[in-house]
């Protein structure tokens, strides 16, 4: 008679863009053979355009969510209310071992909170990090899904520091490197190369390019500091040729703040969303990449791309101090700066942070299938 083994039952939960490419390595992992493991996938329809969802589940390979809440936008309350209330009923239905969250949008904390009064277990991958910035959406949901959260998963040294100064024991945080990392090893061999999307786009330029995006409420929400981004990017477009793909509450703001004559007579090649193959050729090929992205800043860092980050600080300092990535925030001058020394010493070389190889969500499978099968309550 066959012994039947025991599996922890994980429901993965995945939101936004940012939390696709930080998923598919984790469902592979846990659904190889022998894991210890079962995943299934909850979408909770905070990005649904074919621009900002489909194309990374067929790109990635990800599986058809077995639920999708169907949420969509709506202010901060709203949207995390409607996933809380949609969620509910389909862990009561699945009662599963744990519920996995990845990242730091609002459906990362709405799924969290929404287990943790079940008394079902929360593992948080990509924990810790820190801007120090309380006015980000995304810090806030960091601090509260980390302290919900049993097991959390880190991707730099700073984050088990972070952890600790907010009172997290340490027995429950295990650094295992990074799963966005892991899908770029995995699919940079197929990356769409840039030619190809320029072409397409009808670009006149095939390289020294540089890659910009632009989303952060505090850059794009506020009408000055986005004209005075979209100022200096549109000059700096006049030496060196920018790409920008243009997320949709980018696009929205640049028309309701009427900036968009200042794109006119750039440089600026305005791209819709690309999908992540597209995205990933961008990058490798570019001479820099401007952003405000976090994700990004990994990426770059990963590739050893030059990346200069329009905050005014980051929650992933490893990009700093090991990587590619100078923080400039949005003044002027010092986007000017950074631009001049990329184009006169070829920016930062970096180096490959620890444990960013591609084997990050192993890790972490290993280390659930050995917190479940002690009978640890995670
Ligand atoms: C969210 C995340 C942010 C992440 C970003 C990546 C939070 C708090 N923020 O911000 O951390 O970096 O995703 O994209 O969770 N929209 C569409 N189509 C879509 C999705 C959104 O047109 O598929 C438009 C809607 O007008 C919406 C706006 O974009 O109101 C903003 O979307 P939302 O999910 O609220 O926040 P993001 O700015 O995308």
């Amino acid at each position: 008679m066959a012994i039947e083994q025991a599996v922890a039952r994980i429901l993965c939960v995945v939101g936004a863009r940012p939390n696709f490419m930080k998923i598919a390595p984790i469902m592979r992992a846990f659904n190889a053979p022998g894991s210890g493991l079962q995943a299934s996938l909850v979408h909770t329809g905070q990005h649904y355009d074919a621009a900002m969802k489909h194309a990374f589940f067929e790109q990635l390979h990800i599986p058809e969510p077995d639920v999708d809440l169907g949420v969509g936008s709506g202010t901060h309350a709203e949207q995390t209310a409607q996933i809380m209330l949609k969620f509910e009923p389909v862990l009561d239905a699945q009662r599963p071992t744990a519920v996995l969250v990845v990242g730091d949008v609002n459906s990362t904390i709405a799924c969290a909170l929404v287990a943790v009064k079940k008394g079902i277990p929360v593992v948080h991958v990509e924990a810790g990090l820190r801007s120090g910035d309380r006015a980000m959406p995304e810090e806030i949901n960091r601090i509260l899904t980390d302290q919900l959260s049993d097991l959390l998963f880190t991707t730099e040294a700073s984050a088990a520091d972070n952890l600790e100064r907010e009172g997290i024991s340490r027995d429950k945080v295990h650094f295992v490197g990074n799963v966005m990392i892991d899908t770029l090893h995995y699919n940079l061999a197929s990356a769409t190369p840039s030619a190809h999307t320029l072409a397409e786009a009808g670009a006149g330029f095939t390289q020294g390019y540089g890659l910009m995006t632009l989303h952060r409420p505090s850059n794009v929400d506020d009408a000055p500091v986005l004209r005075r981004l979209l100022t200096e990017l549109a000059e700096i477009s006049r030496e060196t040729p920018l790409v920008f793909p243009v997320h949709p509450r980018t696009r929205a703001r640049i028309s309701d703040a009427g900036l968009d004559t200042l794109l006119d007579d750039a440089s600026i090649l305005l791209l819709p969303p690309q999908g992540y193959l597209e995205m990933l050729g961008l990058m490798r090929d570019a001479r820099m990449v401007l952003t405000d992205s976090g994700g990004i800043q990994e990426e770059t860092t990963a590739l050893g791309v030059p990346c200069i980050t329009l905050r005014e600080s980051t929650e992933r300092p490893i990009t700093v101090t090991q990587g590619t990535n100078t923080i400039v925030g949005t003044d002027a001058t010092a986007i000017r700066k950074a631009y001049r020394e990329v184009m006169e010493v070829g920016g930062k070389a970096g180096r490959q942070p620890e444990h960013w190889d591609g084997h990050a969500a192993e890790r972490i499978a290993t280390v659930l299938a050995r917190c479940f099968a002690s009978g640890r309550a995670a």
